[in-house]
């Protein structure tokens, strides 16, 4: 498995598995890497000929306020997991690499990118969008692959992919969970055991809003009711719980059961903001 952090030597090896007819799939992370992001590494390694996993934690997309600094970093741990995983390539850049002296160009994705997450957090998909576009224009992946756990980020990188005529195809995988149902994500780490063990009530919740949902209950009714189970359990704040159009990302109150709809939340375990979703 290569690990490179320029960008001559990433180009010059895809440019050689290209000219060999390799098909090239990407997974983008941050890094911390847990069996979310390994099972869309496997993903790639099982449809493409060569997989690239990019490991970069983009300041962009982090707001002053939040945890750019203390994000969980492990490079040795992280390297060894895609390398038992067959990834081909590990791609490191730098900041320099990045964001170049003198940038200033970024990609915005302003409707959908300002939905649900984007209330909370303005700033995070204009980083994203800006953060992935580089980074197809660097490693020219034939398929890219994004977890399903971060919903409105598939929806926002499909958006972007088809405005700006993106040669990439976009796969999404299911979301990785534990034992208990709580979706993995490198965030978790900051649980206190207390917090782990509680984590779980908001796929749980998700999962009976659903069941009452398809029963025949109100939306406004069965989401309500989530909300109060979730801080029965210790969650402080939900910012969000909807049932969304998946492709719109906007809340659906009335019943179309023939309609695919998908449950999303997101709340706060004490300094730990949590995210899930489920399809409806
Ligand atoms: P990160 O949070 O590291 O996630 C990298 C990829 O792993 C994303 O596509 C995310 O949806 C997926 N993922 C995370 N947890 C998962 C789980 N439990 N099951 C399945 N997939 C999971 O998302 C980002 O990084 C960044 O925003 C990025 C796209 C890399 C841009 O900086």
């Amino acid at each position: 498995m290569l690990i490179v952090k320029s960008l001559e030597e990433l180009r010059e090896t895809v440019t050689s598995w290209k000219r060999d007819g390799l098909s090239v799939g990407f997974v983008p992370t941050m890094g911390a890497l847990h069996n979310g992001h390994i099972s869309l590494v496997e993903m790639s390694v099982q449809r493409c000929d060569r997989t690239v996993t990019s490991i970069y934690v983009n300041p962009t997309q982090f707001a002053a306020h939040e945890d750019l600094d203390s994000y969980p970093r492990q490079e040795d741990e992280d390297q060894s997991k895609l390398k038992a995983a067959g990834c081909d390539l590990v791609f490191c850049p730098t900041t320099e690499v990045m964001y170049p002296e003198g940038e200033e160009t970024r990609v915005d994705v302003p409707s959908l990118g300002a939905k649900l997450e984007g209330q909370f957090r303005p700033h995070f998909f204009g980083g994203v969008a800006t953060v992935v576009c580089k980074l197809f224009n660097q490693v020219q992946p034939d398929t890219a692959f994004f977890g399903e756990k971060d919903f409105q980020q598939v929806q926002v990188i499909r958006r972007m992919v088809t405005d700006l005529a993106m040669p990439v195809e976009i796969v999404a995988g299911s979301t990785f969970r534990a034992d208990d149902g709580l979706a993995l994500s490198s965030r978790n780490a900051y649980l206190t055991d207390e917090e782990r063990a509680i984590a779980p009530a908001l796929a749980a919740a998700l999962h009976r809003a659903a069941i009452r949902i398809r029963a025949g209950a109100a939306h406004a009714h069965a989401l309500a009711e989530a909300v109060e189970t979730l801080k029965i359990n210790g969650f402080q704040k939900v910012d969000y719980i909807e049932a969304i159009d998946p492709s719109t990302l906007d809340p659906i109150s009335t019943p179309v059961p023939e309609y695919p709809l998908r449950l999303v939340a997101a709340a706060w375990l004490g300094k730990t903001r949590l995210i899930d979703n489920i399809p409806l």
